[in-house]
């Protein structure tokens, strides 16, 4: 599943490097006896050479090593869990209002110590079901997300402002969603406004295949205001029958696995990763690794700010003790030793820095040749 260097794709079939650096160069492609064949280089190659060259897409590429963490799932232990629900649309069209006015009518005061600060997840209760929410800070975050096959969302909520209408964003994540393949429910925001009006965004919606079931289709409208609250409960029921649908389940007892939604280094503490887990249970003191970094859970500390021992399916929180900053979007899976843990964090950076490098040798070998 690895890619494949110049030298061991000669040796597969018998060659030399030689020859093999000597027919892509006959076609002005510049390699060198290490560097990794491109899909276009392989195809041109089993072509020259007569042999069948099967290659796999990037993206499975990519996860090569998160496919060798895959266990065999065990659905003996299977237990409800709550459904993590992301929260997408156009530009101030009021997603993190509208997740701050859920957090805030829906957690006891003082809980929190008072919440004002924004966070980007965290887990309310609606008639003694838990639901988790994500914040997304613009629609990129979520495609790098996808991109890596970390599907964390179960549902998603898109925030489309009543004032305002599907905008250029609203199209972007429309499409996100559709290719996510999971329950869509539209929020339709700001509905105290003045301007409101929720026909117009329900025949722009309906243009675009996201037909409301009012109208015959199978699209949630649901009316809300981040501002008053109204419409909040609608919101949350109808997520909560949604996900009942989708029946979802997981392995409290398994190997801890989750993923980060938001990552920054901070003075003092160093590496933090917010993360939301999707099997098993974290707990502190678990050897980690997150794609290329590793390192052994310090702190967990919950979405109302309190240190905690362990987070639990679907919880989310903020982890500390990673050598250093992983990307968002990148799992997050406890080890037997730490042992394991480098082991897979180092060869997954070894793996991507010779990629990095094969990429910059070919790019200044272009740009001599270009020279000459
Ligand atoms: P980005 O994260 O920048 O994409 O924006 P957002 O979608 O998170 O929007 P945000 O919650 O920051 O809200 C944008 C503006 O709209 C703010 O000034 C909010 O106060 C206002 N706003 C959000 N929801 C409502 C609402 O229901 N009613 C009214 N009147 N104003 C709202
Ligand atoms: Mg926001």
């Amino acid at each position: 599943p690895e890619d494949i260097r110049v030298y061991e794709f000669a040796e597969a079939c018998a060659k030399s490097p030689a020859e093999v650096i000597t027919v892509l160069f006959g076609l002005g492609m510049m390699v060198t006896k290490n560097d990794f064949l491109k899909q276009d280089e392989l195809e041109i190659l089993g072509e020259e050479f007569g042999i069948e060259v099967t290659v796999k897409d990037a993206l499975e590429d990519a996860n090569y090593i998160d496919d060798y963490l895959e266990e065999e799932v065990d659905e003996t232990n299977f237990v409800t869990r709550p459904p993590v629900v992301t929260i997408m649309g156009h530009v101030d069209h009021g997603k993190t209002s509208l997740l701050d006015k859920i957090r805030s009518s829906k957690t006891a005061s003082g809980e929190a110590g008072g919440i004002t600060q924004h966070i980007t997840a965290y887990t309310i209760k609606q008639n003694d079901q838990k639901i988790t929410f994500v914040d997304t800070p613009g629609h990129a975050a979520f495609s790098s997300m996808r991109a890596r096959g970390a599907s964390v969302t179960d549902v998603i909520i898109i925030v489309v402002a009543a004032d305002d209408g599907v905008k250029q964003q609203t199209e972007e994540v429309i499409s996100h969603a559709k290719a996510a393949n999971c329950p869509i429910i539209v929020a339709v925001n700001k509905m105290d406004k003045e301007g409101a009006n929720i026909d117009m965004v329900k025949a722009q919606m309906a243009e675009r295949e996201m037909t409301p079931v009012d109208w015959g289709g199978d699209i949630e409208f649901i009316p809300v205001s981040a501002k008053t609250g109204n419409g909040i409960d609608d919101l949350l029921e109808n997520i909560l029958l949604q996900s009942e649908i989708l029946e979802l389940a997981a392995d409290p007892k398994a190997k801890a696995k989750a993923t980060v939604v938001e990552s920054s280094l901070e003075k003092g503490r160093g590496p933090v990763a917010t993360v939301i887990v999707q099997n098993g249970t974290l707990r502190v003191g678990d050897n980690i690794v997150c794609d290329t970094t590793y390192g052994r859970v310090k702190a967990i500390t919950n979405d109302l700010g309190k240190q905690v021992e362990e987070l639990g399916l679907s919880e989310t929180g903020r982890i500390l003790g990673l050598n250093d900053v992983p990307d968002t979007g990148t799992f997050m899976v406890a080890q037997d030793s730490d042992k394991e843990a480098r082991d897979i964090a180092t060869t997954r950076a070894e793996h991507a820095r010779a990629k990095e490098l094969s990429k910059s040798t070919k790019v200044s070998l272009e740009e001599m040749s270009g020279l000459i």
